[in-house]
């Protein structure tokens, strides 16, 4: 053998990251001077997408190489690095975002925690109407009955004017909503109302990792929170904290789409509650009550010493189950890229706030046709001095609240007054190959899975109040990305492309 196995793999990751280089072009971010040309009119302009180099593929070969291939070293290592990041106790992987949601919200049924805080089925969990279809399904799937309330369309976040009338006395645990594409929901005011009834605040973090919400320091200290995220300076009037780091719960997509990707794989943050690290892992892990990693016996020092359930005492831990589990782990291959991807993760969140102030600055004067969406807490947007540096202008509500946020997309809703409407406009963007998106499931009531649970099973869920903002949504709205991939000769097709529509008709 002319080579040892570490120069062999050293030379098939130095052919790796040649072949990448030449071969992902198209996928570099947006200003990398090797990313592949922009032909107008040819060259779709993608809503999201994957951004990496050949680092990500270098480390995906290298995990496959090693051949570890179930959760394991790299698993370890993101799940650390990703909690490091947002400063909570634990981030455990798993396959989805839309697993993250059902483990972070059936960690909370175990009957390890007290009755008063355990969700039961029957009880009920406060949630809004439009957005993605698995922040409310596993309400519904572990037997709790989801209560709905409205959106803001300006924001595309939960009204929390309505949150006191979805309140049941006994029945409410818990609030599970979503920051609505890298928009913060008003947490002062979600937290203020879950600490009142003594509810958990579970957040869909899938679409704003990244983004950040300060609240006055004397009205989060009220909510017992004194710190700032990791990497956040104290200012010494506001807490700044990453969205999903609010709550006691949240969940993370690394779907292509969103902030950072593995391809398949998502995140549940244990915030402050250590316990909650061990049901949550249970539910992900077949519903074990045994926490040994992968490939690892042994670690609670007494994997026959236990004597639960109505086992005969002694019975291996290992295959002792407290819960109806699942398995939705990921691969540690995937694991590996993610850890590429959390290296770049600072710049993709500027990228994308940049993206949106780019395209908000160059659609500004369609304001009698178009509604554009506002961060949450601001009342209007001016024009920056410099959009290159997505920085936005805004005008604030008295709270003193603040929302800073890295877009997953940028959203506008065509007025009803238009000649068009926001379908003839997604019709001619795909035309005119420019991706777009509606806001995901729009009023999730009008769906048909809705229709037919209302047919089947009517108490399945609870509607409060008239859904018009989840409808305007539903009926107006459409997003273009923001994500790390565009250019600008991008974003100026785009706003081109727009504004012809506009003048055209
Ligand atoms: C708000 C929100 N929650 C959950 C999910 C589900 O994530 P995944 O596609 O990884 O299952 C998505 C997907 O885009 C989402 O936008």
């Amino acid at each position: 053998m002319k080579n040892t196995l570490t120069e062999l793999k050293a030379e098939i990751l130095r052919l790796t990251r040649e072949y990448s280089t030449r071969a992902h072009v198209a996928q570099r971010p947006g200003g990398d001077p090797e990313r592949a040309p922009f032909v107008p009119g040819e060259t779709i302009v993608p809503y999201a997408g994957r951004v990496f180099t050949e680092d990500e593929v270098e480390a995906a070969v290298g995990s496959t190489l090693d051949f570890w291939l179930t959760l394991g070293p790299e698993g370890e290592a993101f799940e650390k690095e990703l909690a490091a990041f947002l400063g909570v106790k634990y981030s455990l992987l798993v396959n989805s975002g839309s697993s993250a949601n059902l483990v972070a919200l059936s960690a909370l049924t175990t009957h390890k925690l007290p009755d008063h805080k355990r969700i039961i089925p029957g009880d009920e969990v406060v949630t809004v109407a439009a957005g993605f279809p698995t922040t409310v399904s596993p309400i519904i799937q572990l037997g709790v009955v989801p209560v709905f309330i409205d959106n803001d369309p300006a924001t595309g976040n939960i009204r929390v004017d309505q949150l006191e009338s979805a309140f049941s006395e006994g029945k409410t645990k818990a609030v599970m909503i979503a920051h609505a594409l890298g928009n913060p929901f008003d947490v002062a005011s979600v937290l203020e109302f879950c600490r009142k009834h003594d509810l958990w605040l579970i957040e869909d973090n899938c679409d704003a990792l990244g983004c950040t919400y300060s609240m006055p320091i004397e009205r989060a200290k009220a909510l017992g929170i004194t710190e700032n995220s990791p990497g956040i300076p104290q200012d010494g009037t506001l807490i700044t904290r990453y969205t999903g780091t609010w709550g006691d719960i949240s969940s993370q997509s690394f779907y292509p789409p969103h902030h950072l990707t593995m391809g398949e794989g998502g995140a549940v943050n244990i915030v402050f509650r250590p316990p909650l690290k061990t049901y949550a892992e249970s539910f992900r892990d077949w519903g074990r009550d045994c926490w040994c990693p992968s490939g690892k016996d042994d670690t609670c020092g007494k994997r026959f010493g236990w004597n639960l359930g109505e086992l005969p005492p002694g019975y291996d831990h290992k295959y002792t189950y407290s819960h109806l589990g699942y398995n939705l782990k990921p691969l540690d291959p995937q694991a590996a890229i993610g850890r590429q991807q959390l290296k770049k993760l600072p710049a993709f969140i500027e990228a994308r706030a940049r993206n949106w102030e780019y395209l908000r600055a160059g659609l500004a004067d369609l304001e009698d046709i178009f509604d554009f969406s506002l961060p949450t807490h601001a009342t209007s947007w001016e024009k920056s001095l410099n959009p290159d540096s997505g920085n936005s202008s805004y005008s604030w509500d008295g709270t003193g609240c603040r929302t800073d946020c890295s877009w997953f997309g940028f959203m506008l809703r065509v007025k009803p007054s238009a000649s068009f409407t926001h379908t003839d406009l997604a019709r001619h963007l795909d035309e005119k190959k420019i991706g777009n998106r509606m806001f995901f499931g729009g009023n999730l009531l009008r769906q048909p899975v809705f229709v037919q649970l209302r047919k089947d099973r009517p108490a399945a869920f609870r509607v409060v109040g008239k859904m018009t903002g989840a409808d305007a949504i539903m009926n107006q709205a459409l997003f273009l990305g923001t994500y790390p991939g565009l250019t600008k000769e991008m974003m100026d097709y785009e706003i081109e492309t727009i504004r012809v529509f506009v003048r055209d008709l």
